[in-house]
């Protein structure tokens, strides 16, 4: 779509874009303020303003050289941690302006901002945002909202743009062992314990004062994502959503600051829409949420199983029709109580396990299960592979039982994965029940598909999230999440990468197969599912809006237009955002953001 509207825009006689009143100022055109102008903004916020910096910049030549510092930035390049202290380090970035450098083998090359965002707001008071959100209007700059930069569509990227950071506001978190509304709420019907989340928490920061107080909350697999950002806006899936609902469907109120720097509260009694969208519609697109109160539940036990299984030989296709014997089972052993998360491959990039590169792995578990009604419930499973046990396949299954959910969550999940690079593509798909059992042909069929070729090194990562209270909750009216999540028992995502040097056109067609071959295989046999937007979707889907949103796309852009009527929050892949486009610089998929007109 974007270069049918370009090729019609040069015909229109607007090359030269970016000076356009069409297009956000960007620095070097006249519009952009003045370097007096940029210090009032940091004597406004009490010197918080910052210039950004490149996170590898000290690899470089020039007055940020320092060979001990891009040592440090070099071995923590991929720590995702260490990239969300800067305010222009990403876990997934679209582009890399600013390699790191092994000073003692390379020689570097150019460095730059590239997609990042120039001035951030380092704010620590919501005034603070709302002083950055009127700087941007003014001077018609693109302005990016930062919590983490996790991530994975380029949504906390902004060439050119004013960045307002989220992560150092914060006022705490609470708990309430009966909730108590805001607002008092008429409609809330939840008693139970809350949790207030007053700023740019982590979810480490969270599971810390909740594990202590025996507590269970929604939050991500990962402890280093951030929690009232684009994680819980966008759906959040977590080892506790199947039993509780995702991350979106907790919260029960929230504090937002609004495009016109008001700051209001979203609850089932106020501003019902915005609280509909928030609750699933998206991060980065209604409003900038300050604080959000969430569900909390009484800690369970839990039993674990891990399974592993590999091929003994080179035989990859037992290997794949024992994972589609696995696929079609998932619903069924949700159904009994387990959620997990698993990886499998033909022939992964990293091990999978121990030193093995083929096989499938999963780590999954139920709360309040005894051991022996968990074996129950795999022993049919675990019979059928029995079959192949020591012939074609090695299946290893271990048992595990924790008295709390904390425990479970330390041993078996809450792993800070290792963050990603620009050379790779990936995309998820959702799966009913449906869909995993009543076309065994058709899905190992795509199963092979998705498994890929062994030199193409495609990792799938299966995520066991929905099911149980995320099908429950699908009468909920206040609910922005994609209807698909509602039938959905397992995300799975596949990926592929490229080396660094591969051309274009070979990382294009590697691009291609995971949109169109393999992401079509699991659309084919999904024709009515989604795409999970948060996690590993796809930057290329060209059905983005469908398969993100689903049903709910038209009025999510309805609120949007209420609550942002002049589109200050804008990102890729956003709620309205095809009413812009970033015009690209020279051989950049970046660059100034340009109305389109829609
Ligand atoms: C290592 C890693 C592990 C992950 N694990 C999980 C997982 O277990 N489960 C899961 O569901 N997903 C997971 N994700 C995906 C994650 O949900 C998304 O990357 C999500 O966008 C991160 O949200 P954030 O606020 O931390 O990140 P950011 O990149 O800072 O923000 C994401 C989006 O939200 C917007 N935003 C940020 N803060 C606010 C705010 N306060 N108000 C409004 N909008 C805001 C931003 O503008 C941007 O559009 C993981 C990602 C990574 C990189
Ligand atoms: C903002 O002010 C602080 C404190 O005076 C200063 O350290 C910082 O460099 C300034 N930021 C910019 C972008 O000039
Ligand atoms: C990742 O970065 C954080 C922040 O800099 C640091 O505390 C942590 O030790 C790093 N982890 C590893 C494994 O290096
Ligand atoms: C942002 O502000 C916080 C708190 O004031 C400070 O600890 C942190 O170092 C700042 N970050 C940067 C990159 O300046
Ligand atoms: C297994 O590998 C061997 C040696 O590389 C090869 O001869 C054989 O055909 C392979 N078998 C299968 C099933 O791929
Ligand atoms: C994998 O590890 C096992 C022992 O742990 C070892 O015997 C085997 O040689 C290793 N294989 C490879 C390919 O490194
Ligand atoms: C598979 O076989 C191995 C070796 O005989 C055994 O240790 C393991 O328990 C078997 N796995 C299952 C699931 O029965
Ligand atoms: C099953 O999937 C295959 C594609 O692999 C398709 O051709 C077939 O029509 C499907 N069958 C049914 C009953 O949907």
């Amino acid at each position: 779509m974007v270069s049918t509207l370009l090729a019609v825009l040069a015909l229109a006689g607007l090359g030269a874009a970016s000076s356009q009143e069409s297009c956000k100022c960007t620095p070097g055109d006249p519009c952009w303020p003045s370097t007096s102008a940029w210090d009032a903004l940091n004597n406004t916020v009490s010197g918080k303003l910052i210039r950004n910096l490149p996170v590898a910049i000290s690899c470089y030549l020039g007055p940020y050289h320092n060979k001990d510092e891009c040592a440090n930035v070099y071995t923590q390049w991929y720590n995702s941690t260490f990239q969300e202290l800067s305010p222009v380090g990403y876990c997934y970035p679209t582009d890399e302006p600013c390699p790191p450098v092994d000073l003692s083998r390379e020689t570097p090359g150019k460095c730059t901002l590239g997609p990042a965002p120039v001035y951030t707001i380092n704010a620590t008071e919501s005034a603070e945002l709302a002083v950055g959100m009127a700087f941007a209007q003014k001077h018609n700059i693109r302005l990016v909202v930062r919590n983490t930069g996790h991530d994975i569509l380029g949504k906390s990227e902004g060439y050119g743009a004013l960045q307002i950071w989220i992560k150092y506001i914060r006022k705490g978190i609470m708990i309430q062992d009966e909730y108590n509304p805001s607002d008092e709420c008429c409609d809330s019907d939840w008693t139970g314990a809350a949790l207030t989340i007053g700023g740019g928490y982590v979810w480490e920061d969270v599971y810390d004062f909740a594990f202590k107080r025996k507590i269970t909350i929604v939050g991500g697999g990962d402890p280093t994502v951030g929690c009232i950002g684009g994680y819980t806006q966008g759906g959040g899936h977590s080892p506790a959503s199947h039993n509780y609902g995702l991350a979106a469907d907790q919260v029960l109120e929230a504090q937002v600051v609004l495009a016109d720097g008001s700051i209001v509260t979203a609850s089932p009694c106020q501003n019902l829409d915005l609280y509909f969208a928030i609750r699933g519609g998206g991060g980065g697109s209604y409003g900038v949420a300050i604080s959000m109160t969430v569900k909390a539940y009484p800690s369970k036990p839990v039993v674990a199983q891990s399974l592993t299984i590999m091929p003994l030989g080179n035989d990859t296709k037992t290997l794949l029709d024992v994972i589609t014997q696995l696929w079609t089972d998932y619903p069924r052993l949700m159904d009994a109580g387990f959620s997990g998360y698993g990886t499998w491959s033909i022939d992964s990039p990293k091990s999978l396990f121990a030193n093995q590169t083929v096989g499938y792995i999963h780590a999954i578990a139920a709360m309040s299960m005894s051991l022996s009604d968990a074996k129950d419930t795999f022993t049919p499973l675990l019979q059928r592979l029995e079959r192949y046990n020591g012939t074609s396949l090695c299946v290893s299954v271990s048992w595990f039982q924790f008295p709390t959910y904390a425990a479970y969550y330390r041993a078996m999940s809450g792993v800070h994965q290792p963050v990603g690079s620009p050379n790779s593509a990936l995309t998820s798909r959702m799966f009913s029940k449906a869909a995993l059992t009543e076309n065994k042909s058709g899905l190992r069929k795509m199963i092979g598909i998705i498994a890929g070729k062994p030199e193409e090194k495609t990792i799938n990562s299966v995520e066991l999230v929905g099911g149980g209270e995320v099908i429950a909750k699908k009468n909920n009216k206040y609910s922005g999440l994609n209807p698909a999540w509602r039938s959905t028992y397992i995300v799975n995502v596949v990926a592929r990468a490229w080396a660094d040097g591969t051309d274009a056109c070979a990382a294009q067609k590697i691009k291609d197969d995971i949109t169109y071959h393999k992401g079509g295989a699991m659309r084919f046999l999904t024709p009515s599912g989604g795409s999970y937007m948060n996690e590993k979707a796809d930057r290329n889907d060209p059905y983005w809006a469908a398969d993100f949103y689903g049903s709910n796309y038209h009025r999510l852009a309805q609120i949007k237009k209420t609550y942002d009527p002049n589109d200050l929050f804008w990102c890729p892949t956003c709620v309205g955002s095809p009413s812009w486009y970033q015009w690209p610089l020279d051989g950049k998929n970046y660059g100034p953001l340009c109305r389109t007109g829609q």
